[in-house]
C-alpha cells in the first residue's frame, strides 16, 4: 500500500501566510502540519509516500527531503495547477500504479492517527474506504447520507443535510478511483472534486466502506482551525525542560522547554511550547500558546496564539491573544515622534487593536 498526500493547493483562506509560504509547513504544536501526514502513514505501516506539489515545491521539498528522518520513501508528484483534488489523484496515477492507496490532504489533523482505519481497509474487499466524523455544521462540509451502514449519497456543503457526518480529508482506494477521476467533469468553481469521483463509484456498483471516527479532526485550512489544532495538541504536550529557566521564572502546567531557548524573570502558564533557542524575558506566555525557534519574546504578554519561527515581539503593553504570527517578524514600541501606529502588513493581513 502507498500513501498520497496532497501539498499543492492555492490556501487563500490562509492569507497572507500562504502568499510566502506553504500552509501545510505553518506548525501546530511546533511541528509542521504535513509531518503529522507523514507519520500517520508511516505508523501505519505505510513506508512509500507520494507527495503531490504545486507552486511551494521548494519549500516543501526543503522540509520533507526524502522522508528518511521518518524512515519513508517520499516522492514528489508534481501538480502543475491546483484543479482539484481529483485532479491531483490523476496527476498522482504514474507513482501510484496498481497499488491500493491512503490518500490525506496535507493540512488535515486527525486524532490517534489511521492506523486502524489503515488495517480495515488493508482487511476489507471494497474499493474505497471514507472515514466519517460527526460535525455540528454539516452545511460546511462534504456530507454523507448513509442507508443500512452504507453510503447512498455525498454532497458538498448541502443546505439541507442529509445526515451530520462529514467527509474527513482521509481516504483509502484501489485502482478503480482513476475510472472515476477520469469520467467526472469539473465541478461549478472549476475544480475536479474527489466526492464526485467516489460518488462515480458508488454509482458503477463499487463498494464504498464508511467508518466513522469519534475523535478530533481538523482540516487547517483557517486561521481559527489551526489555533483549535494547537490546542487540542498541545493539551498532550509532555512537559521538558531542555533550555535554561531562570529561578525568577515560574512555569505552571505542561510546558516544553526546547534545548537552547533560555526563559528568564517570565511566568509561563502551560500548555506552552517554546522552540529551540528562543529567548523569553520579563514575559507571560498564556495557555495554548506555541513560540517557533529562535524568537525573542520580551516585555509582553501573549496567550492562544501560535508565533512562527524567528519572530521578535517587543515591549508591547497590551496581552496579544488568537494570534497567528508569521516567520521573521517584528511587534515592537516604536520610539519615534509622532507617537502613532506604524505599520508594514503585507496584503490580507489582520490586525486587531485596543
Ligand atoms: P483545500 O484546502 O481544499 O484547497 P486550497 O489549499 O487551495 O485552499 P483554499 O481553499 O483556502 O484556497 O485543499 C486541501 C489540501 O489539498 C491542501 O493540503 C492543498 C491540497 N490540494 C492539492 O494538492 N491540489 C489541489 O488541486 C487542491 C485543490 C488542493
Amino acid at each position: 500500500m502507498k500513501g498520497l498526500i496532497l501539498s499543492g493547493g492555492k490556501g487563500t483562506r490562509l492569507r497572507p501566510i500562504t502568499y510566502t509560504s506553504a500552509k501545510q509547513l505553518v506548525p501546530v504544536a511546533n511541528k509542521p502540519v504535513l509531518f503529522y501526514a507523514i507519520e500517520y502513514l508511516r505508523d501505519a505501516g505505510i513506508h512509500e509516500v507520494g507527495i503531490v506539489v504545486g507552486d511551494t515545491r521548494a519549500e516543501i521539498r526543503a522540509a520533507v527531503g526524502d522522508g528518511a528522518r521518518w524512515g519513508v520513501r517520499v516522492a514528489y508528484v508534481e501538480q502543475p495547477e491546483p484543479l482539484g483534488l481529483a485532479h491531483a489523484v490523476k496527476v498522482a496515477e504514474p507513482f501510484l500504479g496498481r497499488d491500493r492507496f491512503v490518500m490525506i490532504l496535507g493540512d488535515n489533523v486527525i486524532e490517534g492517527g489511521i492506523a486502524a482505519y489503515v488495517q480495515t481497509f488493508r482487511r476489507a474487499s471494497c474499493q474505497a474506504l471514507v472515514i466519517l466524523t460527526p460535525v455540528a455544521d454539516p452545511q460546511n462540509f462534504g456530507v454523507a447520507e448513509l442507508a443500512d451502514g452504507q453510503i447512498v449519497r455525498l454532497v458538498e456543503k448541502p443546505r439541507d443535510p442529509p445526515s451530520n457526518l462529514a467527509l474527513v480529508g482521509i481516504y483509502m482506494f484501489d485502482q478503480h478511483i482513476f475510472e472515476a477521476v477520469n469520467a467526472i467533469r469539473p465541478s461549478a468553481r472549476g475544480e475536479l472534486e474527489i466526492t464526485d469521483a467516489i460518488q462515480h463509484l458508488i454509482d458503477r456498483g463499487y463498494a464504498v466502506e464508511p467508518v466513522v471516527h469519534q475523535g478530533w479532526w481538523f482540516d487547517t485550512g483557517k486561521m481559527e482551525d489551526l489555533l483549535a489544532v494547537n490546542r487540542c495538541l498541545l493539551e498532550t504536550l509532555e512537559p521538558r525542560v531542555e533550555g535554561r529557566v531562570d529561578e525568577a521564572s515560574q512555569l505552571h502546567g505542561r510546558v516544553a522547554i526546547a534545548p537552547g531557548a533560555v526563559v528568564v524573570h517570565s511566568v509561563l502558564r502551560g500548555p506552552v511550547s517554546i522552540g529551540e533557542r528562543t529567548r523569553v524575558v520579563d514575559a507571560y506566555i498564556g495557555p495554548f500558546t506555541s513560540i517557533g525557534h529562535d524568537c525573542v519574546i520580551e516585555d509582553c504578554e501573549i496567550e492562544h496564539s501560535i508565533v512562527m519561527e524567528h519572530c521578535r515581539i517587543v515591549d508591547v503593553h497590551h496581552r496579544l491573544e488568537d494570534c497567528l504570527i508569521g516567520r521573521n517578524v517584528e511587534v515592537s514600541r516604536s520610539p519615534l515622534k509622532p507617537r502613532a501606529y506604524k505599520l508594514m502588513l503585507g496584503d490580507n493581513s489582520k490586525v486587531g487593536i485596543i
